[in-house]
C-alpha cells in the first residue's frame, strides 16, 4: 500500500461472516449532535433515533433526520450524483465516529479515493473508519447459485446475500449498485427478487444504516431495476439531472421516508468544485 493512501482499501478480499450468529451489534447510542443523535418524542418511555447526513441543506428536508437502521435508496441517471452524495454522507458520518463502509461493483477504491481527495474531504485521524471494498458479481454468485438450488428444490444453505469484509462491522453501508447487481440475474427476474428481499432483510437484522444506489432514467416513473425495490426500501431519495433548454440542472427530491416528514418537492442541488454536495431546500426546480 502506498504511503500516501488515505483509506483502507479491501480489494476481492472480502469474506463473508462465519456465521448468522455473528451480527453486527446495533451501533452504541450517540448523543453527540451529527450521526446517531438521539431524538426523544413526546411518548416519555419510546425514543427514536435518527442519522444526519451532514451535507448542507439535505438534512433540513426532513423534520428530525434519516430513522436509525432504516435502509435507503439513493435512485438518479447517469451522472446525476449518486456516487458523490454517498461517499461524502459516508465521510461525514465517518469524521463523527461511525464505521462506514462503501460496497462498489463500479468505480475501484483509487477512484473513489481519488474522488475524496480532489472534493478535499480528507479524514485525517478517522480514516480508519471508511472503508472502501470493490466486489465483483463473482463475489455474490455463490449466494445466486444457492437461490437457484432452493427454487430447483435443493436444501438452502444459510447463506449472506452480500459479502462483507472481515473485522470490519459497519454502521452505515453503501451499496454500489442495486442495477450492476440485477445484472447478474439478467433473465432470471423471478430470483432476483428472491435475493433483493433476502438482501433487505439481512441488512435490517444487521441493525444498521444503508443506502443502496439504484441507476435511472434523468426523470425516472421507476426508481429501482424492478420498482419492488423502492417498496422494501424504508426511504428514497431521488437524484435529478434535468434539462432546462439546452443546460443541465441538479435536483433532489426526497420522494418518500417512513414515519418521517419531509419536504415534498424537488428542490435545487449542486456539485461544487473542491467541496462536493450542496442542497438548497427553499430553490425548487422543475423541468421543461
Ligand atoms: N470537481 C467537480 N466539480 C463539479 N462537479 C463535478 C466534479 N466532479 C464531478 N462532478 C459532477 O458530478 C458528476 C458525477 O457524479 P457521480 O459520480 O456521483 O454521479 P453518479 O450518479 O454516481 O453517476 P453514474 O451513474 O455514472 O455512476 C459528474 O457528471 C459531474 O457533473
Ligand atoms: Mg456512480
Amino acid at each position: 500500500m502506498a504511503k500516501t493512501i488515505v483509506l483502507q482499501i479491501k480489494e476481492g478480499k472480502a469474506k463473508r461472516p462465519e456465521s448468522k450468529n455473528k451480527r453486527v451489534p446495533a451501533p452504541e447510542k450517540r448523543t453527540a449532535d451529527g450521526m446517531g443523535k438521539e431524538v426523544k418524542t413526546q411518548k416519555k418511555t419510546e425514543k427514536l433515533q435518527f442519522i444526519k447526513t451532514g451535507i448542507e441543506g439535505l438534512d433540513a428536508l426532513f423534520e428530525k433526520g434519516i430513522p436509525k437502521n432504516s435502509s435507503v435508496l439513493i435512485a438518479g441517471g447517469a451522472g446525476s450524483g449518486k456516487t458523490l452524495l454517498c461517499l461524502q454522507l459516508l465521510i461525514n458520518a465517518a469524521k463523527e465516529g461511525n464505521k462506514c463502509l462503501y460496497l462498489s461493483f463500479e468505480e475501484s477504491p483509487e477512484r473513489l479515493k481519488g474522488h475524496i481527495e480532489r472534493f478535499g474531504w480528507g479524514l485525517g485521524k478517522n480514516e480508519k473508519n471508511l472503508v472502501i471494498s470493490k466486489l465483483s458479481l463473482f463475489d455474490i454468485g455463490r449466494s445466486i447459485d444457492a437461490l437457484l438450488a432452493k427454487q430447483s428444490g435443493d436444501l438452502l444453505i444459510d447463506i449472506s446475500p452480500v459479502i462483507l469484509p472481515e473485522n470490519f462491522k459497519p454502521d452505515i453501508l453503501v451499496l454500489d449498485s442495486l442495477t450492476a447487481i440485477s445484472s447478474a440475474f439478467r433473465g432470471n427476474e423471478g430470483t432476483y427478487r428472491v435475493y433483493i428481499e433476502q438482501l433487505f432483510r439481512y441488512f435490517e437484522k444487521l441493525g444498521i444504516n444503508t443506502f443502496l444506489i439504484s441507476e435511472t432514467e434523468q426523470e425516472p416513473k421507476v426508481y429501482s431495476p424492478t420498482g419492488v425495490e423502492e417498496f422494501l426500501s424504508d426511504g428514497v431519495i431521488v437524484l435529478y439531472n434535468m434539462r432546462k433548454g439546452n443546460v443541465r440542472e441538479n435536483g433532489l427530491e426526497v420522494l418518500k421516508m417512513r414515519g418521517m416528514k419531509h419536504t415534498k418537492k424537488i428542490v435545487a442541488m449542486q456539485i461544487l468544485d473542491k467541496k462536493g454536495i450542496e442542497v438548497y431546500p427553499e430553490q425548487e426546480v422543475f423541468s421543461v
